[in-house]
Protein backbone atom coordinates (compact mmCIF):
# COMPACT_ATOMS: atom_id res chain seq x y z
CA UNK A 1 0.00 0.00 0.00
CA UNK A 2 1.39 3.74 -1.08
CA UNK A 3 2.31 5.61 1.98
CA UNK A 4 1.21 9.44 1.70
CA UNK A 5 2.58 12.37 2.03
CA UNK A 6 1.27 15.71 2.65
CA UNK A 7 3.16 19.03 1.83
CA UNK A 8 1.91 22.40 1.48
CA UNK A 9 3.35 26.22 0.69
CA UNK A 10 2.01 29.40 1.89
CA UNK A 11 -1.19 30.57 0.47
CA UNK A 12 0.00 33.47 -1.41
CA UNK A 13 -1.38 36.94 -0.84
CA UNK A 14 -3.01 38.31 -4.08
CA UNK A 15 -2.01 41.82 -3.41
CA UNK A 16 0.35 41.66 -6.26
CA UNK A 17 1.52 39.51 -8.69
CA UNK A 18 4.04 36.77 -7.54
CA UNK A 19 8.02 37.32 -7.28
CA UNK A 20 10.49 35.68 -6.68
CA UNK A 21 10.44 34.56 -3.04
CA UNK A 22 6.48 33.10 -3.34
CA UNK A 23 8.48 30.80 -6.67
CA UNK A 24 11.29 29.65 -4.27
CA UNK A 25 8.59 28.93 -1.47
CA UNK A 26 6.74 26.99 -4.30
CA UNK A 27 9.55 25.39 -6.19
CA UNK A 28 11.28 23.76 -2.84
CA UNK A 29 7.72 22.13 -2.20
CA UNK A 30 7.62 20.98 -5.66
CA UNK A 31 11.28 19.55 -5.31
CA UNK A 32 9.94 17.46 -1.98
CA UNK A 33 6.64 16.00 -3.77
CA UNK A 34 8.18 15.17 -6.62
CA UNK A 35 10.83 13.32 -4.59
CA UNK A 36 8.54 11.56 -2.37
CA UNK A 37 6.32 10.50 -5.78
CA UNK A 38 9.46 8.56 -7.12
CA UNK A 39 10.27 7.53 -3.80
CA UNK A 40 6.92 5.13 -3.92
CA UNK A 41 4.74 8.30 -1.69
CA UNK A 42 1.08 8.73 -2.85
CA UNK A 43 1.58 12.76 -2.43
CA UNK A 44 -0.65 15.55 -1.81
CA UNK A 45 0.85 18.81 -2.59
CA UNK A 46 -1.28 21.68 -1.57
CA UNK A 47 -0.54 25.32 -2.66
CA UNK A 48 -3.02 28.59 -3.40
CA UNK A 49 -4.24 32.13 -2.69
CA UNK A 50 -4.64 34.03 0.36
CA UNK A 51 -7.78 36.21 -0.25
CA UNK A 52 -8.96 38.16 2.90
CA UNK A 53 -8.52 40.80 5.32
CA UNK A 54 -7.70 44.32 5.36
CA UNK A 55 -3.98 43.82 3.06
CA UNK A 56 -6.34 42.69 -0.14
CA UNK A 57 -9.43 45.05 0.56
CA UNK A 58 -7.20 48.10 0.78
CA UNK A 59 -5.20 46.73 -2.71
CA UNK A 60 -8.58 46.13 -4.60
CA UNK A 61 -9.50 49.77 -3.61
CA UNK A 62 -6.40 51.10 -4.93
CA UNK A 63 -6.43 49.50 -7.96
CA UNK A 64 -9.86 50.72 -8.48
CA UNK A 65 -11.34 47.17 -8.59
CA UNK A 66 -13.80 45.45 -6.84
CA UNK A 67 -12.20 43.04 -4.23
CA UNK A 68 -13.57 40.01 -5.49
CA UNK A 69 -12.37 40.60 -9.23
CA UNK A 70 -9.18 41.77 -8.37
CA UNK A 71 -8.25 38.65 -6.24
CA UNK A 72 -9.77 36.16 -8.98
CA UNK A 73 -7.15 38.39 -11.83
CA UNK A 74 -3.73 38.12 -9.11
CA UNK A 75 -5.01 34.48 -8.33
CA UNK A 76 -4.79 33.70 -10.99
CA UNK A 77 -1.53 35.03 -12.05
CA UNK A 78 -0.25 32.29 -9.13
CA UNK A 79 -2.27 30.11 -10.67
CA UNK A 80 -0.43 30.44 -13.48
CA UNK A 81 3.12 30.82 -12.29
CA UNK A 82 2.45 27.15 -10.50
CA UNK A 83 2.06 26.07 -14.24
CA UNK A 84 5.10 28.11 -15.36
CA UNK A 85 7.40 25.98 -13.04
CA UNK A 86 5.67 23.03 -14.05
CA UNK A 87 4.88 22.83 -10.06
CA UNK A 88 3.07 19.08 -9.37
CA UNK A 89 0.17 20.73 -6.71
CA UNK A 90 -2.67 18.35 -7.22
CA UNK A 91 -4.67 21.42 -5.65
CA UNK A 92 -4.84 25.02 -5.54
CA UNK A 93 -6.84 26.80 -2.87
CA UNK A 94 -8.69 29.75 -2.45
CA UNK A 95 -9.80 31.10 0.84
CA UNK A 96 -12.87 32.83 -0.99
CA UNK A 97 -13.89 29.66 -1.91
CA UNK A 98 -17.63 28.16 -0.03
CA UNK A 99 -15.50 24.67 0.66
CA UNK A 100 -12.93 27.08 2.48
CA UNK A 101 -15.42 29.58 4.36
CA UNK A 102 -17.11 26.19 5.61
CA UNK A 103 -14.70 25.05 6.94
CA UNK A 104 -13.57 27.94 9.00
CA UNK A 105 -16.70 28.51 10.40
CA UNK A 106 -16.80 25.01 11.44
CA UNK A 107 -13.65 25.30 12.68
CA UNK A 108 -14.40 28.52 14.68
CA UNK A 109 -17.70 27.10 15.62
CA UNK A 110 -15.67 24.22 17.57
CA UNK A 111 -13.54 26.57 18.98
CA UNK A 112 -16.73 28.50 20.67
CA UNK A 113 -17.65 25.50 21.20
CA UNK A 114 -14.80 24.51 23.34
CA UNK A 115 -14.94 27.34 25.32
CA UNK A 116 -11.62 29.30 23.90
CA UNK A 117 -13.13 32.36 22.30
CA UNK A 118 -14.70 35.31 23.95
CA UNK A 119 -15.49 38.46 23.00
CA UNK A 120 -14.15 41.46 24.88
CA UNK A 121 -12.35 44.75 23.11
CA UNK A 122 -8.78 45.09 21.28
CA UNK A 123 -6.87 47.85 21.87
CA UNK A 124 -3.18 47.96 20.08
CA UNK A 125 -0.92 47.65 17.30
CA UNK A 126 -1.91 46.24 14.17
CA UNK A 127 0.41 45.83 10.55
CA UNK A 128 -2.03 45.53 7.37
CA UNK A 129 1.24 44.12 5.44
CA UNK A 130 1.79 41.83 8.31
CA UNK A 131 -2.33 40.99 9.13
CA UNK A 132 -0.62 40.90 12.55
CA UNK A 133 -1.08 42.04 16.18
CA UNK A 134 2.01 43.28 18.03
CA UNK A 135 2.87 44.51 21.62
CA UNK A 136 3.93 47.87 22.58
CA UNK A 137 7.80 45.92 22.83
CA UNK A 138 7.67 44.67 19.34
CA UNK A 139 7.23 48.45 17.96
CA UNK A 140 9.84 50.95 17.05
CA UNK A 141 9.45 54.61 16.26
CA UNK A 142 11.52 55.88 13.24
CA UNK A 143 11.47 59.52 11.67
CA UNK A 144 7.84 60.02 13.73
CA UNK A 145 6.32 56.68 11.81
CA UNK A 146 5.44 53.92 14.04
CA UNK A 147 6.78 50.13 12.41
CA UNK A 148 7.13 46.46 13.79
CA UNK A 149 10.85 45.89 14.81
CA UNK A 150 10.76 42.73 12.52
CA UNK A 151 9.40 43.33 9.09
CA UNK A 152 9.51 47.23 9.22
CA UNK A 153 6.51 47.27 8.33
CA UNK A 154 4.06 50.33 9.25
CA UNK A 155 1.41 50.01 12.49
CA UNK A 156 -1.78 51.52 13.01
CA UNK A 157 -3.52 51.73 16.28
CA UNK A 158 -6.71 49.52 16.44
CA UNK A 159 -9.95 50.02 18.75
CA UNK A 160 -12.50 48.03 18.77
CA UNK A 161 -14.91 44.82 19.71
CA UNK A 162 -13.26 41.78 19.07
CA UNK A 163 -13.34 38.46 19.49
CA UNK A 164 -10.12 36.75 21.45
CA UNK A 165 -9.09 33.34 21.81
CA UNK A 166 -7.37 31.88 24.67
CA UNK A 167 -3.65 31.45 23.08
CA UNK A 168 -2.89 32.07 27.18
CA UNK A 169 -3.82 29.28 28.14
CA UNK A 170 -2.18 26.81 25.20
CA UNK A 171 1.31 28.23 26.62
CA UNK A 172 2.61 25.38 28.61
CA UNK A 173 0.91 22.64 26.06
CA UNK A 174 3.04 24.34 23.32
CA UNK A 175 6.23 24.24 24.86
CA UNK A 176 6.12 20.73 25.71
CA UNK A 177 5.02 19.60 22.59
CA UNK A 178 8.02 21.68 21.05
CA UNK A 179 10.08 19.37 23.62
CA UNK A 180 8.73 16.49 22.77
CA UNK A 181 8.58 16.58 19.08
CA UNK A 182 12.27 18.01 18.88
CA UNK A 183 11.61 18.19 14.51
CA UNK A 184 8.29 20.34 14.88
CA UNK A 185 10.23 23.63 13.91
CA UNK A 186 13.13 23.61 11.61
CA UNK A 187 15.56 24.83 11.31
CA UNK A 188 16.62 24.76 14.75
CA UNK A 189 18.05 28.27 14.82
CA UNK A 190 14.82 29.41 13.84
CA UNK A 191 12.99 27.27 16.83
CA UNK A 192 15.01 28.76 18.99
CA UNK A 193 13.40 31.99 18.38
CA UNK A 194 9.89 30.77 18.58
CA UNK A 195 10.64 28.79 21.87
CA UNK A 196 11.84 32.17 23.44
CA UNK A 197 8.64 34.03 21.99
CA UNK A 198 6.73 31.75 23.55
CA UNK A 199 8.34 31.70 26.88
CA UNK A 200 8.14 35.60 26.90
CA UNK A 201 4.46 34.96 27.49
CA UNK A 202 1.59 34.46 25.03
CA UNK A 203 -1.45 36.79 25.69
CA UNK A 204 -4.47 35.99 24.08
CA UNK A 205 -5.12 36.59 20.26
CA UNK A 206 -7.42 38.81 18.87
CA UNK A 207 -9.14 36.40 16.49
CA UNK A 208 -12.33 38.74 14.66
CA UNK A 209 -12.01 42.47 13.39
CA UNK A 210 -15.39 44.34 12.93
CA UNK A 211 -14.24 47.58 11.16
CA UNK A 212 -14.12 45.91 7.97
CA UNK A 213 -16.01 43.00 5.95
CA UNK A 214 -13.54 41.54 3.66
CA UNK A 215 -13.49 38.08 5.30
CA UNK A 216 -15.19 34.91 6.71
CA UNK A 217 -17.88 35.87 8.63
CA UNK A 218 -18.18 35.15 12.33
CA UNK A 219 -20.86 32.68 12.48
CA UNK A 220 -24.11 34.09 14.68
CA UNK A 221 -21.84 37.35 14.46
CA UNK A 222 -21.87 38.39 10.71
CA UNK A 223 -20.70 42.23 12.35
CA UNK A 224 -17.44 40.55 12.91
CA UNK A 225 -15.44 39.11 9.90
CA UNK A 226 -12.76 36.21 11.13
CA UNK A 227 -9.22 37.34 11.47
CA UNK A 228 -7.10 36.59 8.45
CA UNK A 229 -4.66 34.10 9.49
CA UNK A 230 -7.24 31.91 11.63
CA UNK A 231 -8.79 32.04 8.55
CA UNK A 232 -5.86 31.55 6.16
CA UNK A 233 -4.03 28.80 8.35
CA UNK A 234 -7.57 26.63 7.86
CA UNK A 235 -6.64 26.51 4.22
CA UNK A 236 -4.53 23.45 5.07
CA UNK A 237 -7.67 21.29 6.28
CA UNK A 238 -9.96 22.64 3.89
CA UNK A 239 -8.90 21.28 0.85
CA UNK A 240 -9.09 18.15 2.44
CA UNK A 241 -12.45 18.92 2.77
CA UNK A 242 -12.34 18.97 6.68
CA UNK A 243 -14.43 18.73 9.03
CA UNK A 244 -15.58 15.32 6.78
CA UNK A 245 -13.64 12.95 9.02
CA UNK A 246 -14.19 10.42 7.02
CA UNK A 247 -13.95 12.25 3.85
CA UNK A 248 -10.75 9.91 1.53
CA UNK A 249 -8.40 12.82 1.68
CA UNK A 250 -8.70 13.85 5.43
CA UNK A 251 -8.06 10.59 6.57
CA UNK A 252 -4.76 9.99 4.14
CA UNK A 253 -3.31 13.14 4.45
CA UNK A 254 -4.10 14.58 7.74
CA UNK A 255 -2.11 15.33 10.02
CA UNK A 256 0.29 17.32 7.10
CA UNK A 257 3.99 15.57 6.85
CA UNK A 258 5.32 19.19 6.29
CA UNK A 259 4.25 22.61 6.21
CA UNK A 260 6.58 24.20 4.19
CA UNK A 261 6.50 28.04 4.85
CA UNK A 262 8.95 31.58 4.49
CA UNK A 263 10.78 32.18 8.05
CA UNK A 264 8.92 35.36 8.23
CA UNK A 265 5.33 33.51 9.11
CA UNK A 266 6.82 31.32 11.35
CA UNK A 267 5.07 32.97 14.27
CA UNK A 268 1.40 32.07 13.11
CA UNK A 269 2.26 28.81 11.92
CA UNK A 270 4.81 27.30 14.84
CA UNK A 271 2.36 28.99 17.63
CA UNK A 272 -0.88 29.94 16.75
CA UNK A 273 -1.91 27.44 14.72
CA UNK A 274 -1.01 24.35 16.60
CA UNK A 275 -2.72 26.45 19.58
CA UNK A 276 -6.07 26.48 17.22
CA UNK A 277 -5.55 22.82 16.38
CA UNK A 278 -4.76 21.54 19.92
CA UNK A 279 -7.81 23.79 21.45
CA UNK A 280 -10.25 21.87 18.32
CA UNK A 281 -8.25 18.87 19.48
CA UNK A 282 -7.57 18.13 15.86
CA UNK A 283 -3.34 16.49 15.86
CA UNK A 284 -0.83 18.79 14.70
CA UNK A 285 1.04 18.55 11.60
CA UNK A 286 4.29 17.14 11.70
CA UNK A 287 6.65 19.73 11.01
CA UNK A 288 7.19 23.10 9.82
CA UNK A 289 9.78 24.04 7.95
CA UNK A 290 10.43 28.03 8.06
CA UNK A 291 12.89 28.57 4.50
CA UNK A 292 15.00 31.84 4.32
CA UNK A 293 14.42 34.57 1.84
CA UNK A 294 15.72 35.47 -1.38
CA UNK A 295 17.38 38.34 -0.96
CA UNK A 296 17.87 40.62 -3.73
CA UNK A 297 20.96 43.35 -2.98
CA UNK A 298 21.03 42.01 0.69
CA UNK A 299 17.12 43.24 1.53
CA UNK A 300 14.17 41.05 1.39
CA UNK A 301 12.51 41.26 -1.78
CA UNK A 302 9.03 43.20 -1.48
CA UNK A 303 7.23 45.07 -3.66
CA UNK A 304 7.53 48.10 -1.12
CA UNK A 305 11.22 48.11 -1.36
CA UNK A 306 10.70 48.05 -5.44
CA UNK A 307 13.44 45.12 -5.66
CA UNK A 308 11.32 42.56 -7.05
CA UNK A 309 12.90 40.15 -9.13
CA UNK A 310 10.52 38.82 -12.03
CA UNK A 311 10.54 35.05 -12.26
CA UNK A 312 8.90 35.00 -15.68
CA UNK A 313 11.47 37.45 -16.91
CA UNK A 314 14.56 35.36 -15.51
CA UNK A 315 12.74 31.71 -16.70
CA UNK A 316 12.37 33.92 -20.33
CA UNK A 317 15.79 34.62 -20.05
CA UNK A 318 17.29 31.07 -18.95
CA UNK A 319 15.02 28.68 -19.01
CA UNK A 320 12.87 27.05 -16.30
CA UNK A 321 15.14 23.84 -15.16
CA UNK A 322 18.16 26.14 -14.79
CA UNK A 323 16.05 28.42 -12.46
CA UNK A 324 14.80 25.49 -10.46
CA UNK A 325 18.98 24.05 -10.41
CA UNK A 326 20.24 27.20 -9.29
CA UNK A 327 17.36 28.12 -6.30
CA UNK A 328 17.77 24.38 -5.02
CA UNK A 329 21.76 24.31 -5.35
CA UNK A 330 22.40 27.85 -4.54
CA UNK A 331 20.48 29.15 -1.76
CA UNK A 332 21.66 27.04 0.87
CA UNK A 333 18.26 25.86 2.26
CA UNK A 334 17.26 27.22 5.86
CA UNK A 335 19.14 30.52 4.99
CA UNK A 336 18.80 33.74 3.50
CA UNK A 337 20.18 33.59 -0.20
CA UNK A 338 21.08 36.78 -2.32
CA UNK A 339 20.61 35.65 -6.06
CA UNK A 340 22.63 37.07 -8.74
CA UNK A 341 22.05 36.39 -12.34
CA UNK A 342 26.01 36.14 -12.34
CA UNK A 343 25.87 33.40 -10.60
CA UNK A 344 23.00 31.41 -12.57
CA UNK A 345 25.16 31.61 -15.37
CA UNK A 346 28.18 30.09 -13.60
CA UNK A 347 25.35 27.04 -12.32
CA UNK A 348 24.18 26.79 -15.44
CA UNK A 349 27.48 26.78 -17.63
CA UNK A 350 29.72 24.74 -15.14
CA UNK A 351 26.67 22.06 -13.60
CA UNK A 352 23.97 21.64 -16.11
CA UNK A 353 26.09 22.56 -19.83
CA UNK A 354 29.52 21.67 -19.13
CA UNK A 355 29.12 18.80 -16.67
CA UNK A 356 26.10 16.70 -17.45
CA UNK A 357 24.90 18.00 -20.71
CA UNK A 358 28.45 17.18 -22.14
CA UNK A 359 28.31 14.20 -20.28
CA UNK A 360 25.15 12.95 -21.84
CA UNK A 361 26.02 14.56 -25.50
CA UNK A 362 29.31 12.35 -25.19
CA UNK A 363 28.11 9.26 -24.51
CA UNK A 364 25.65 9.22 -26.70
CA UNK A 365 27.24 10.73 -29.94
CA UNK A 366 29.94 7.68 -28.64
CA UNK A 367 26.82 5.00 -28.51
CA UNK A 368 25.90 5.71 -32.03
CA UNK A 369 29.15 5.92 -33.86
CA UNK A 370 30.62 2.32 -31.86
CA UNK A 371 27.36 0.61 -30.67
CA UNK A 372 25.16 1.15 -33.31
CA UNK A 373 23.35 3.46 -31.81
CA UNK A 374 22.04 1.09 -29.30
CA UNK A 375 22.00 0.39 -25.55
CA UNK A 376 24.63 -2.56 -24.96
CA UNK A 377 23.83 -5.46 -24.45
CA UNK A 378 26.33 -7.93 -23.83
CA UNK A 379 28.47 -6.73 -20.78
CA UNK A 380 30.58 -7.82 -18.09
CA UNK A 381 30.89 -5.14 -15.08
CA UNK A 382 34.47 -4.90 -13.90
CA UNK A 383 35.40 -3.22 -10.75
CA UNK A 384 35.82 -0.12 -11.61
CA UNK A 385 32.19 -0.05 -13.18
CA UNK A 386 31.04 -1.57 -10.03
CA UNK A 387 33.00 1.03 -7.60
CA UNK A 388 31.64 4.00 -9.38
CA UNK A 389 27.60 2.10 -9.59
CA UNK A 390 27.38 1.01 -6.13
CA UNK A 391 27.99 4.58 -4.81
CA UNK A 392 24.23 4.98 -5.69
CA UNK A 393 23.21 1.16 -3.56
CA UNK A 394 25.23 3.00 -0.70
CA UNK A 395 24.25 5.94 -0.72
CA UNK A 396 19.82 5.53 -1.64
CA UNK A 397 18.98 5.24 1.76
CA UNK A 398 21.60 8.32 3.29
CA UNK A 399 19.90 10.43 0.47
CA UNK A 400 16.07 9.78 1.89
CA UNK A 401 17.37 10.22 5.02
CA UNK A 402 18.82 13.79 3.94
CA UNK A 403 15.43 15.12 1.93
CA UNK A 404 13.13 13.52 5.74
CA UNK A 405 15.61 16.66 7.22
CA UNK A 406 15.88 18.80 4.92
CA UNK A 407 19.36 18.65 4.08
CA UNK A 408 19.12 19.58 0.41
CA UNK A 409 23.02 20.66 -0.05
CA UNK A 410 23.93 17.41 0.73
CA UNK A 411 21.52 15.96 -2.08
CA UNK A 412 22.50 18.43 -4.42
CA UNK A 413 26.67 17.50 -3.58
CA UNK A 414 25.83 13.91 -4.29
CA UNK A 415 24.51 14.70 -7.63
CA UNK A 416 27.38 16.87 -8.69
CA UNK A 417 29.98 15.10 -7.35
CA UNK A 418 28.53 11.68 -9.39
CA UNK A 419 28.49 14.02 -12.42
CA UNK A 420 32.18 14.62 -12.15
CA UNK A 421 33.26 11.53 -11.42
CA UNK A 422 31.69 9.67 -14.28
CA UNK A 423 32.53 12.21 -16.95
CA UNK A 424 36.24 11.23 -15.03
CA UNK A 425 35.53 7.18 -15.63
CA UNK A 426 34.45 7.52 -19.41
CA UNK A 427 37.65 9.84 -19.77
CA UNK A 428 40.00 7.62 -17.61
CA UNK A 429 38.40 3.98 -19.01
CA UNK A 430 39.22 5.29 -22.62
CA UNK A 431 36.63 3.47 -24.36
CA UNK A 432 37.63 4.76 -27.40
CA UNK A 433 40.87 2.66 -27.14
CA UNK A 434 38.87 -0.58 -26.56
CA UNK A 435 37.88 -0.93 -29.90
CA UNK A 436 39.56 -4.18 -30.00
CA UNK A 437 37.46 -6.03 -26.75
CA UNK A 438 34.44 -5.13 -27.46
CA UNK A 439 33.01 -6.45 -23.94
CA UNK A 440 34.78 -3.79 -22.43
CA UNK A 441 33.94 -0.80 -24.96
CA UNK A 442 30.27 -1.68 -24.16
CA UNK A 443 30.40 -2.00 -20.62
CA UNK A 444 31.95 1.24 -20.07
CA UNK A 445 29.60 2.50 -22.55
CA UNK A 446 26.34 0.63 -20.54
CA UNK A 447 27.67 1.97 -17.06
CA UNK A 448 27.98 5.31 -18.56
CA UNK A 449 24.20 5.57 -19.57
CA UNK A 450 23.17 3.57 -16.44
CA UNK A 451 24.83 6.34 -14.29
CA UNK A 452 22.98 8.87 -16.87
CA UNK A 453 19.81 7.17 -15.61
CA UNK A 454 20.59 7.20 -12.46
CA UNK A 455 21.71 10.64 -12.35
CA UNK A 456 18.21 11.28 -14.37
CA UNK A 457 16.29 10.15 -11.87
CA UNK A 458 17.84 12.33 -9.32
CA UNK A 459 17.46 14.85 -11.14
CA UNK A 460 13.46 14.59 -11.90
CA UNK A 461 12.72 16.43 -8.59
CA UNK A 462 15.24 19.23 -9.52
CA UNK A 463 14.81 19.81 -13.05
CA UNK A 464 11.95 17.75 -14.38
CA UNK A 465 11.57 18.65 -18.01
CA UNK A 466 15.13 17.65 -18.91
CA UNK A 467 15.45 14.60 -16.70
CA UNK A 468 12.50 13.29 -18.33
CA UNK A 469 14.15 14.56 -22.45
CA UNK A 470 17.49 12.12 -21.44
CA UNK A 471 15.21 9.50 -20.08
CA UNK A 472 12.96 9.72 -22.96
CA UNK A 473 16.39 8.15 -25.26
CA UNK A 474 16.17 4.82 -22.81
CA UNK A 475 11.86 4.78 -23.25
CA UNK A 476 11.56 5.44 -19.60
CA UNK A 477 8.23 7.06 -18.74
CA UNK A 478 7.82 9.41 -16.49
CA UNK A 479 5.43 6.74 -14.07
CA UNK A 480 8.63 4.58 -13.82
CA UNK A 481 10.74 6.75 -12.25
CA UNK A 482 11.37 5.10 -9.09
CA UNK A 483 14.38 5.59 -6.40
CA UNK A 484 14.18 1.88 -5.18
CA UNK A 485 15.29 1.33 -8.78
CA UNK A 486 18.76 2.99 -8.23
CA UNK A 487 19.64 -0.19 -7.11
CA UNK A 488 19.34 -2.17 -10.04
CA UNK A 489 22.70 -2.19 -11.97
CA UNK A 490 20.79 -3.20 -15.22
CA UNK A 491 17.88 -1.00 -15.25
CA UNK A 492 18.29 0.01 -18.86
CA UNK A 493 17.19 -2.72 -22.03
CA UNK A 494 20.16 -3.86 -23.63
CA UNK A 495 19.95 -3.42 -27.70
CA UNK A 496 17.31 -0.49 -27.58
CA UNK A 497 17.88 2.01 -29.85
CA UNK A 498 19.20 5.39 -28.72
CA UNK A 499 19.34 8.77 -29.97
CA UNK A 500 22.23 11.22 -29.65
CA UNK A 501 20.91 13.44 -26.69
CA UNK A 502 21.72 17.09 -28.38
CA UNK A 503 22.41 20.20 -26.62
CA UNK A 504 20.59 19.73 -22.92
CA UNK A 505 21.76 23.48 -21.60
CA UNK A 506 22.83 26.35 -24.10
CA UNK A 507 25.73 28.06 -22.53
CA UNK A 508 25.32 32.04 -21.81
CA UNK A 509 28.29 33.75 -22.72
CA UNK A 510 30.04 35.82 -20.58
N1 LIG B 1 -0.66 34.81 3.00
C1 LIG B 1 0.40 34.62 3.90
C2 LIG B 1 0.65 33.14 4.14
C3 LIG B 1 -0.51 32.38 4.67
S1 LIG B 1 -0.18 30.69 4.86
C4 LIG B 1 -1.46 30.11 5.67
C5 LIG B 1 1.66 35.27 3.34
N2 LIG B 1 1.68 35.48 2.03
S2 LIG B 1 2.87 36.19 1.23
O1 LIG B 1 2.44 36.19 -0.14
O2 LIG B 1 3.20 37.44 1.80
O3 LIG B 1 4.14 35.31 1.39
C6 LIG B 1 4.09 33.94 1.38
C7 LIG B 1 5.43 33.32 1.36
O4 LIG B 1 6.17 33.69 0.21
C8 LIG B 1 6.41 33.59 2.49
O5 LIG B 1 6.19 32.95 3.66
C9 LIG B 1 7.62 32.96 1.88
O6 LIG B 1 7.47 31.56 1.96
C10 LIG B 1 7.51 33.44 0.46
N3 LIG B 1 8.28 34.65 0.29
C11 LIG B 1 7.84 35.92 0.10
N4 LIG B 1 8.92 36.72 -0.07
C12 LIG B 1 10.04 35.99 0.02
C13 LIG B 1 11.39 36.20 -0.22
N5 LIG B 1 11.88 37.38 -0.53
N6 LIG B 1 12.20 35.12 -0.16
C14 LIG B 1 11.75 33.85 0.04
N7 LIG B 1 10.49 33.63 0.26
C15 LIG B 1 9.64 34.68 0.44
O7 LIG B 1 2.56 35.52 4.10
Amino acid sequence: MAKNFYITTPIYYPSAKPHMGHAYSSIIADFFARFKRIDGFNVNFLTGTDEHGLKIQRAAEEAGVETLKFCDQISQTFRDLSKTLNLTNTDFIRTTEKRHKESVQYLWKELEKNDEIYLSKYSGWYSVSDEAFYNDNEIETVDGRKQAISSKSNVEWVNEESYFFRLSKWEKPLLKYYEDNPNFILPMSKKKEVISFVKNGLKDLSVSRKSFSWGVKVPDNNDHVIYVWLDALTNYLSALNYPNSSDKLYKNFWPADIHLIGKDILRFHAVYWPAFLMASKIPLPKKIYGHGWILSGDEKMSKSKGNILDPLEIIKKYGLDPLRYYLIKEVSFGNDGNISQERLEDCLNSDLANNFGNLCQRVTIFTKKNCDGKIPKNIKFKENDLKILDNFNANLKILRDKIDNQDLNFYISFIVKSMFETNKYFNDQEPWNKKDDLTRLNTIVYTTLEIIRKLSFLLYPIIPSTALKVLNIFDIKENEIKLSTLTNHLFLKGNLDINIIDILFKKVEK
